[in-house]
């Protein structure tokens, strides 16, 4: 047999790992976990604190039932139309508190919401088709819209004027096209 350490289970392998751990790196191993230690608070934290987009209540729902009611939110509240790009798009004015059915699809946001100042409602997002992005202008406030999911969100406008709809997610020839309207009145 040759001289040579044959490393297995029962040999230690040379080199000195199962020493004592330096005390540089005990320091930068307790840094990095007292680090990781805060950003996992930060969680939680960030989600009560921060000022991000808020979060909603997702249910899956047929992308066809939410056409659907999207027609009927339509019929119940629904005050006319306007010219919205190469379409007409309905215009809505729901009452306080109502659920607001909001539809994303290639390529419009469906239908224009008219939604009163300092008014609570509960806005449903979701698409007929394929992934479209929320977001309002000028604003900042984004949400994905995905098919088979509707995304429930209570919201209260504090700010009057026109809102645009700009779907921020590609969705094909006529993303770029695919701008909605919010209106708060007073
Ligand atoms: Cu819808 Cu891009």
């Amino acid at each position: 047999m040759s001289s040579e350490r044959i490393h297995s289970g029962l040999v230690s392998p040379e080199g000195r790992w199962w020493t004592d751990v330096p005390k540089q790196e005990k320091f930068w191993i307790t840094l990095s976990f007292i680090w990781c230690l805060i950003l996992f608070a930060m969680m939680p934290l960030w989600h009560i604190r921060g000022g991000q987009n808020v979060s909603g209540i997702r249910h899956k729902v047929d992308p066809t039932d939410y056409v659907n009611r999207v027609e009927r939110f339509i019929q119940e509240y629904g005050t006319g139309e306007k010219q919205g790009g190469p379409w007409n798009i309905p215009v809505v004015a729901p009452p306080p508190g109502a659920h607001v059915y909001l539809l994303g699809r290639m390529w419009q946001w469906y239908p224009v919401l008219r939604l009163k100042k300092n008014t609570e409602y509960i806005l449903h997002l979701s698409s007929a088709d394929l992934n479209h992005g929320f977001s309002l202008y000028p604003l900042n406030i984004n949400f994905q819209v995905i098919p088979g999911y509707d995304y429930a969100l209570k919201v209260t406008p504090n700010q009057a004027g026109d809102f645009r709809i700009i779907c921020n997610e590609f969705c094909g020839i006529g993303h770029h096209m695919m701008v909605g309207k919010i209106e708060v009145v007073e």
